[in-house]
C-alpha cells in the first residue's frame, strides 16, 4: 500500500504565516507538523509515499529530502493550482495507478497508530475506510451518517448535524476513488471536494466504511487549532535540561535544549525551549514551545508558539495564545508617550483579548 500526503494548498487560514512558508511545517511542539504524519505512516508499514506539493514545493522538498529518515520513500508529486482534495487524488493517479492508498491531510495531526486502520482496511476491502472523531461542534466540519460501521453520507458543515462524528484527515482508498473524483463538479468554492467524490462512491454502490479514532486529532490549519494541537502534544512532553540556568526555577516538565541559557527567569511546564535562545527575567507559561535561537528578554509568554530566531524584550503584558512567525520581533519601551509603533504584514492580527 502507498500513501499520499497532500502539502500543498493555500494556507489562507493561517496567514500572514503561511505568506512565508508551508503550513504543514509550522512547529508544534518544536517540531514540524507534517513530520508527524510522516512518522504515523512509517509506523503503519508504509514505505511508498507521495507528496502532494504546491507553492512551497521547494520548502517541504528542503524540509523532508527523500524521506530516508522515516525510512520511507518520497516522490513529489506537484499539483498545478490547489483545487480541491480530489484533485489533489486525480493529479497523484499516475504514481498511486490501481493500487489502494492511505490519504493523509499534511496539516492534520492524529495520535493514535494508523495501523489498525491499514489492517482493517486490508482485511475487509471495502472500497473506502475513513476515520471519523467525536466533535463538540460537528456544524464546523463534514460529518458522517452511520449505519453500524457503513458510511450513509456525508454532510459539509450540516447546521442540524445527523451526528457528532467528524471526518477526520485520513482516508483509505481503493482505485474507484479516481472514477469518483472524475465525475463530480466543483463546489460552490471551486473545489473539487473528497467528500462529494465519497458520496458518489456511496450513491453508486461501493463501500465505504468507517472506524472511529481512540487518540485525538486536530486539523492545525487554524491559529486556535494549531494552539491546541501545541498543547496536547506537550501533554506527553519528555522533559530533557541541556542549557545553562542562572537564578531560574523551572516547575513541571520542562525541555530545554542545547546551547540556550535562562537568566532569573521562571518556565512553567509543559514547555519546550529549542537550542541556541537567550531569555532572561522571563516567565514562560504553559503549553509554550519557543524554536530554536530565540530571544526573550523581560516579557511573559503563555499557550503559545514563538518560531527561530524571534525577539520579544521589554513587554509589560503577558503574551497569550499568540503565534509569532520566524525573526518576529515585539519590543515595547517604558519612554512616554506609550505608544504603539507597527509594521505588520499583510493579514497580521493585534488583539487585546
Ligand atoms: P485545507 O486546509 O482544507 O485547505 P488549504 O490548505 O487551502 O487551507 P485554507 O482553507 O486555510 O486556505 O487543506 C488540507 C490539506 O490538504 C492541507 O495540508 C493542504 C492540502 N491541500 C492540497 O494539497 N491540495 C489542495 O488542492 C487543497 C485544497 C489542500
Amino acid at each position: 500500500m502507498k500513501a499520499l500526503i497532500l502539502a500543498g494548498g493555500k494556507g489562507t487560514r493561517l496567514r500572514p504565516i503561511t505568506f512565508s512558508m508551508a503550513k504543514q511545517l509550522v512547529p508544534v511542539a518544536n517540531k514540524p507538523v507534517l513530520f508527524y504524519g510522516l512518522e504515523a505512516i512509517a509506523d503503519a508499514g508504509i514505505r511508498e509515499v507521495g507528496m502532494i506539493v504546491g507553492d512551497t514545493a521547494a520548502e517541504i522538498e528542503r524540509a523532508v529530502g527523500d524521506g530516508s529518515r522515516w525510512g520511507v520513500q518520497v516522490t513529489y508529486i506537484p499539483q498545478p493550482e490547489p483545487l480541491g482534495l480530489a484533485h489533489a487524488v486525480l493529479t497523484a493517479e499516475p504514481y498511486l495507478r490501481d493500487e489502494p492508498f492511505l490519504m493523509y491531510l499534511g496539516d492534520n495531526l492524529v495520535t493514535s497508530s494508523l495501523q489498525p486502520l491499514v489492517q482493517a482496511f486490508q482485511q475487509r476491502q471495502p472500497n473506502a475506510l475513513i476515520l471519523l472523531a467525536e466533535v463538540p461542534n460537528p456544524q464546523e466540519f463534514g460529518v458522517a451518517e452511520l449505519e453500524g460501521e457503513r458510511v450513509v453520507r456525508l454532510i459539509e458543515k450540516p447546521q442540524q448535524p445527523p451526528s457528532n462524528l467528524a471526518l477526520v484527515g485520513v482516508y483509505l482508498f481503493d482505485k474507484h476513488i479516481f472514477e469518483a473524483a472524475r465525475a463530480i463538479k466543483p463546489s460552490w468554492r471551486g473545489e473539487l471536494e473528497i467528500t462529494d467524490a465519497i458520496q458518489y462512491l456511496i450513491d453508486h454502490g461501493y463501500t465505504v466504511e468507517s472506524q472511529q479514532i481512540t487518540g485525538w486529532w486536530k486539523d492545525t490549519g487554524s491559529l486556535d487549532a494549531l494552539l491546541e494541537a501545541n498543547r496536547l502534544v506537550l501533554e506527553d512532553l519528555q522533559p530533557s535540561q541541556q542549557g545553562t540556568l542562572e537564578e531560574t526555577t523551572l516547575y513541571g516538565r520542562v525541555a530545554i535544549g542545547e546551547g540556550s541559557l535562562l537568566r532569573r527567569c521562571t518556565v512553567r511546564g509543559p514547555a519546550i525551549i529549542g537550542a541556541n535562545c537567550h531569555l532572561e527575567d522571563c516567565y514562560i507559561g504553559a503549553f509554550t514551545a519557543i524554536g530554536d535561537g530565540v530571544r526573550l528578554v523581560s516579557c511573559e509568554i503563555e499557550y503559545s508558539i514563538v518560531l527561530e530566531g524571534s525577539c520579544v524584550e521589554s513587554v509589560e503584558t503577558r503574551i497569550e495564545g499568540s503565534l509569532l512567525g520566524k525573526n518576529a520581533v515585539v519590543r515595547g519601551g517604558a519612554r512616554r508617550p506609550r505608544t504603539l509603533r507597527l509594521m505588520l504584514g499583510d493579514s497580521s492580527l493585534v488583539e487585546t483579548p
